[in-house]
């Protein structure tokens, strides 16, 4: 099964919410697709999600409270087939821990997936609400380009 891993800084914001919908948009399709996500930091390590986080994905009908913040390592590249990172510095700190060619070619920009101009997703920690809205919403997109790159997610 094919094994995808968001990745953020905290995990707390970005890639939870993340998670949430690409898990969302799996279960609705019946795709056969295992979704997790880390941070590249270990400050939020053991939290739930940011409560601006919870109630944004709450309001589109998506559930991440359960979610628990880990710290990515370098046996990530093991697991995973995929590590979709929010941005250039989390894509940085993720290639330092790569050991091969191969585990740096799992590492994609997760907005590859969509034709933003910025592959960065912004970082909403320090922002408000609205901040979380916006990032939902282009995290949303990029979920759906990524379901529809490959065809072999089709159970
Ligand atoms: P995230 O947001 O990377 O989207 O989870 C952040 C959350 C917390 C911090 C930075 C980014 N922080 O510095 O504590």
């Amino acid at each position: 099964m094919t094994k995808v891993l968001m990745v953020c800084l905290g995990n707390i914001c970005r890639s939870p919410m993340a998670e949430g919908i690409l898990i969302h948009k799996i279960n609705q399709r019946n795709l056969a697709i295992e979704v997790d996500s880390a941070g590249t930091g270990n400050y939020h390590v053991g939290e739930h999600p940011d409560s601006r986080a919870i109630a944004t994905a709450k309001k589109f009908g998506i559930d991440i409270s359960g979610l628990i913040a880990r710290q990515f390592t370098s046996n990530d590249f093991s697991i995973f087939d995929w590590i979709l990172v929010m941005d250039s510095s989390n894509a940085k700190n993720v290639l330092e821990l790569a050991s091969s060619d191969e585990d740096k070619s799992k590492v994609k920009m997760f907005l590859e997936f969509s034709d933003r101009k910025d592959k960065n997703v912004p970082d909403p920690w320090f922002g408000n609400n609205n901040g979380f809205v916006d990032v939902f919403k282009m995290l949303e997109v990029a979920c759906e380009g990524f379901l529809k790159s490959e065809t072999n997610f089709i159970k």
